[in-house]
């Protein structure tokens, strides 16, 4: 796809629009699939409607996504109502060149992580401003139980991280899960499976916005020349 308006690049918004019509090639009819959080993921259930009967039904990470899926007429089932999912398409909000991302930024991560860890595959689907050598760009928000959010501030500021309450009208945001989202800044994470399982082990922390062992298998990043295809050989072997 070129950009809609010759002679001008493509806009982050079209970059989206392009790798959630990508991941459609990812599905096999009468397929339960996984259905992650977000303005990219948005596009592809948007893409996925034009096609009915595509697939058989979702597992959904969020609310937002449940409404976005049923106002489609896209059956959603319970997460306990299935063994296992034949693919999880979710965005990012950064990817490293092993498949380790950051995510969150939409405050679904704890119901992704549980839908990824789901699926047999990892489809991740992105523009290319989320990629990145190192992940810590991004603030990485983590899901705590609020009681606990003021001690782990002061363990993330110990790690060189500057750790704030994600607000929302002037108060704490409330998760589909009724917690809170830490937002760490200032962290460079070299290692993310080891990050990942140092952080969820704190008391009071809910999901770390690592996904280290529920990495990518494929990324479909979107750039001005077109869907990149990105494979992580090993992916998950440690999982
Ligand atoms: C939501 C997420 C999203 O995948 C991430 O924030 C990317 O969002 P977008 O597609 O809107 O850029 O992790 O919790």
């Amino acid at each position: 796809m070129t950009s809609p308006n010759p002679g001008t690049a493509m806009t982050q918004d079209e970059l989206k629009a392009l790798v959630g019509r990508a991941a459609l090639d990812y599905l096999e009819p009468g397929q339960i699939i996984g259905v992650g959080t977000g303005s990219t993921v948005n596009c592809f259930i948007d893409a996925l409607a034009q096609y009915p009967g595509r697939i058989a039904a979702a597992v959904s990470s969020s609310e937002a996504s449940t409404q976005r899926l049923r106002a489609h007429g896209i059956p959603v089932l319970d997460a306990n109502e299935v063994e296992e999912l034949a693919v999880y398409i979710d965005g990012a909000d950064e990817i490293d060149p092993r498949g380790y991302m950051i995510k969150g930024g939409g405050a679904a991560l704890t119901r992704e992580k549980i839908v990824a860890a789901m699926a047999r595959r990892f489809v991740c689907i992105a523009d290319q401003s989320k990629w990145v050598q190192t992940l810590g760009r991004y603030p990485l928000p983590v899901e705590v139980i609020p009681m606990a959010a003021r001690r782990l501030i002061r363990q993330f500021a110990a790690l060189g991280g500057e750790a704030r309450v994600r607000q929302r009208d002037g108060a704490p945001l409330i998760t589909d899960n009724g917690q809170h989202i830490l937002d760490v800044y200032g962290l460079q994470i070299t290692d993310p499976p080891a990050f990942e399982s140092l952080v969820n082990d704190w008391p009071g922390v809910v999901t770390v916005g690592v996904f280290a062992h529920q990495r990518a298998h494929v990324c479909l990043l979107g750039t001005p020349e077109g869907v990149r295809t990105i494979h992580f050989a090993t992916a998950r072997d440690d999982a």
